[in-house]
Parts: structure tokens; sequence; C-alpha cells
């Protein structure tokens, strides 16, 4: 048995999606830990795409259950809608289990989400608005209510009804909004309740079971160190830790049966909504990555930013994951360059070097990032199926990420489909 667990290395959209559907068919569970429904995570079968939000992309795999653990904050109406967009496509969705602990997104979350940001002005986020910080603000002050509260109608009424208390105050006091009714999100419920009462388990007890049991079980992290809200660019971050530590607190698995930390890194960087990006581009090269890349957020479909590789941001990502594995992903898309650059260090006005993520959005102020060159390979890729059938200068890009990193690069993915993978080192044991 193995715990698997995949995290982004950069600001999200590495094609974690793409790598946690490869995994998928050789697991026994499959397990979103952390985050909700800001997540968009694609998998392309056969050139047909598909978007998850917040069901596990091990979904298509009928082979693995998969699990929606305490540490997701679960909108159930988008949860019941990619259901059924799922069934309607012909896909099996009755492997899904949902843990009585994870916390509901409610409807007064996601307008909070949008005022909030509309007080901060210039200042916003870049939020999703899909209500995620709301509601993880909700946990942690005590206010938050649970799937498992929806099993006993009248306590989760009870419970509503305080909440709705502090809630409307801050809607219409603060914000000039108009009140929630009880009656009216009760009715909103009643049917969703119905619908999500066959799949709630308690997720922890199941998992450490199957663990018991020698079973494989992949833990499918959402977002990226960079947008954690402890170790990311804060406060330009998101509201979970996708990082290692969020698998422990999310799905209460024991740190011990975690055997493979995979970490996704895009061969360059994006980033979607507010916050620093040392590496980032503003000229034609941009241009070419963002539109070779489709570099286009697969939840709001803003316009991603993009940069060249930061790799103190992945040495990031290795160091607080305690990464194995590094799976490279869009690689193709830097065939179209003369020469791609890699940020190794950054630079300060006054000339000093630092090797580390600044904590404060003032340390980022009047930072350069300091590039190393590698010549491009200019040379279609896509088809390629080993290593060695690589360009040398792709080659030599793979190993300086290794090196740079101290992870070994398992598999590289050089297109969006299931086959378009190079495999380096066996993952899966
Ligand atoms: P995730 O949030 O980390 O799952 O990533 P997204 O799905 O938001 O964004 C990754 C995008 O890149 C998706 O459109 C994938 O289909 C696509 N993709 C993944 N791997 C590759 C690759 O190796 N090459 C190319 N060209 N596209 C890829
Ligand atoms: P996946 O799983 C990229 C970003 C938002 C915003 C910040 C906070 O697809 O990699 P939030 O709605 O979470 O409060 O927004 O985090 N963000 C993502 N960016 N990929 C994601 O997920 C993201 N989830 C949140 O754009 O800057
Ligand atoms: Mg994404």
């Amino acid at each position: 048995m193995a715990g698997y667990v995949v995290v982004g290395c950069q600001w999200g959209d590495e094609g974690k999606g793409k790598i946690v559907d490869y995994l998928a068919k050789k697991m026994d569970y499959v397990v979103r830990f952390q985050g909700g429904n800001n997540a968009g995570h694609t998998i392309v079968v056969d050139g047909k795409k598909i978007v998850l939000h917040l069901l596990p992309s091990g979904i298509l795999s009928k082979s693995a259950e998969c699990v929606i653990a305490s540490g997701v904050v679960i909108d159930p109406f988008v949860l019941l809608k990619e259901m059924d967009t799922l069934r309607n496509n012909g896909v099996d969705v009755e492997h899904l289990r949902i843990s009585d602990r994870a916390h509901l997104i409610m409807p007064y979350h996601i307008k909070l989400d949008g005022l909030q940001e509309m007080k901060l002005g210039g200042a916003k986020i870049g939020t999703t608005k899909r209500g995620i910080g709301p509601c993880y603000a909700d946990k942690y002050t005590r206010i938050g209510l649970r799937v498992g509260d929806l099993i006993d109608f009248d306590y989760f009424k009870e419970r509503l009804a305080n909440v709705l208390k502090i809630k409307n105050e801050l809607l219409v006091k603060i914000y000039d909004e108009r009140p929630y009714e009880l009656d009216e999100l009760l009715e909103m419920f009643k049917p969703i309740r119905e619908k999500l009462l066959p799949y709630i388990i308690n997720s922890s007890e199941e998992l450490n079971i199957a663990a018991a049991q020698n079973k494989d079980i992949l833990f499918e992290g959402a977002q990226a160190n960079m947008l954690d809200i402890d170790y990311g660019s804060y406060p330009y971050v998101t509201s979970s830790n996708p990082t290692i530590g969020g698998v422990i607190a999310g799905a209460a698995i024991a740190p011990r049966s975690i055997k493979y930390i995979i970490g996704v890194c895009k061969a360059y960087s994006t980033r979607v909504g507010e916050g620093p990006f040392i590496t980032e581009l503003f000229d034609e090269d941009g241009e070419k990555i963002s539109s070779l890349g489709a570099e286009y957020g697969a939840t709001t479909g803003r316009k991603r930013r993009c940069g060249w590789l930061d790799l103190v941001v992945v040495k990031q990502a290795a160091q607080i994951n305690g990464l194995t594995d590094i799976a490279l992903t869009k690689i193709d898309i830097l065939s179209a360059f003369d020469e791609i650059k890699v940020c190794i260090a950054y630079k300060r006005k006054d000339g000093e070097i630092i090797h580390s993520i600044p904590s404060t959005i003032a340390g980022y102020e009047g930072l350069e990032p300091v590039y190393k060159i590698f010549k491009g390979w200019k040379k279609d890729i896509s088809d390629v199926k080993t290593f060695e059938a690589l360009p040398s200068e792709c080659q030599k890009y793979i190993k300086y990420i290794e090196k740079f990193t101290g992870v070994q690069v398992s598999m590289v993915s050089v297109g969006p489909d299931r086959e378009h993978n190079i495999y380096l080192h066996d993952i899966i044991a």
C-alpha cells in the first residue's frame, strides 16, 4: 500500500488534473483534501475536455473510490450540477463519498466574497468569488455549517438560524445589502439534503481503514504553494493549505502512510488574480506563452498572467512539501522559443541577491529576476515518448530543474491528452 500526494509547485493550473487522472488508474481511492470549486482541473480524454471543480479527478476512473474529505469547502449546488453533467456524459459518479465534516459554502459566503473584494477596491485579491475565503473564515470562527449537519435537518435549521443573525447583521449594517430569510435558505437546502445524504461518510475513518488494508490512496491537491495561506504571497493567496500539511489535516490520514509526494510543475509560470509575480512577462514572449499554452482560467475564464519558470518558487515547493518526484508539464509550449529563461534567484535594487520567497508584499518591491538562459530546441516534441528521444537542449532544461530543486523529474508531459507523457522513473511502485 502507498499514499500518493499530488500538489501544485507554483500558482496553480500546473496540470494537476491530468497527472491525477493518469495515476488514478492504479488507485483504490482518489481524495480531494482542501480548497473548493475555486479549483479547475482539466482532463483531456481522446481530445474531449472535461473540467472538474469539486469532484476528484479520479472520478473518470471507475476503479477508484473518490472522496471529498473534511478539509474541502463544498458548494453543494455546484457539486450536484457537476455530478449531473458527468452523468449526462455517461460517466458513473456513484463511487463518490463526501465527508460529514466538510464545510458547506453557503449563498451568503459567495455574496460576501464579492462584497469584500469590492470594498478592497484596488487592493483586491482577485478571488474566484466562489465564497472560499468567507467559508473558511466561518469554519475557524466556528460559525460554519458542515455537510453532516444536514443529516438532522432540525439541527441544521437551528444552527443556520443562529449563524444568520450574525451574517445578516454584517450584510445589512456593513454592506447595505438585503438580509437572507431563514425559510428561503431552508427551502433551497431541503432538496440538496435529499440528494447528498446517500454520499455522506466519515471519510477519515474510511481512509484509515483503507490504508490499514494496504489500499493505494491518492491525495489530489488544488491550488499550490504560492497560494498557500501560510507560505504563499499573503494576502494574495487562497484560504487553505494546498501543501502537504493540508493532507494531514484535511484527510486525517496517518502521515507515515504517505510514500510519494509528487509536485506538478509547469515548464513556465502562470498566475491568475492579483499579487506579485517576479518573472511575469509583458512582452511578445508572454503573449506567445499565453496563446500557445491557451492560458485562460479553467474556473473563471480569466486570462492567466504568464512568465518564465521561477525555480526559487519551485524549490520552495520542494522544501515545504518534501517532494519525492516532479511531474513537469507543458514543456511542449516552450518548443517555439529560440531561448528560454529560468529564474534562479532575485536581485534587490542595492544589488543583493536573495534565494528565498519574501514574507511580505513590501519585500517584493524592486526585486528583479536573475535568469539563467537556455538555448531553445525549436522542434515539435509532442509525440516524443522517451527522455532519450527528446532534443538535447530539452534534456538539459529538465536536468537543470532536477539539479536546482534536488528532486527527480519522474514524468514529463508534452501535451494535454492522457497519452502525451514521457516516463523517466516509475512513480507507481
Ligand atoms: P490544474 O488546475 O493544475 O489541474 O491545471 P488546469 O487544468 O487548470 O490547467 C492546465 C491546462 O494545461 C489544461 O488545459 C490541460 O489540459 C493543459 N495541459 C496539461 N498538461 C499539458 C501539457 O503537457 N501540454 C499542453 N500543451 N497542455 C497541457
Ligand atoms: P487550481 O486547483 C489558479 C487564486 C485566485 C486568487 C486567489 C484567491 O485549478 O490550480 P480564492 O477564490 O481561492 O479565494 O482566490 O487564488 N486561485 C487559483 N489560481 N488555480 C487555482 O486552482 C486557483 N484557486 C484559487 O485566482 O488569485
Ligand atoms: Mg486549474
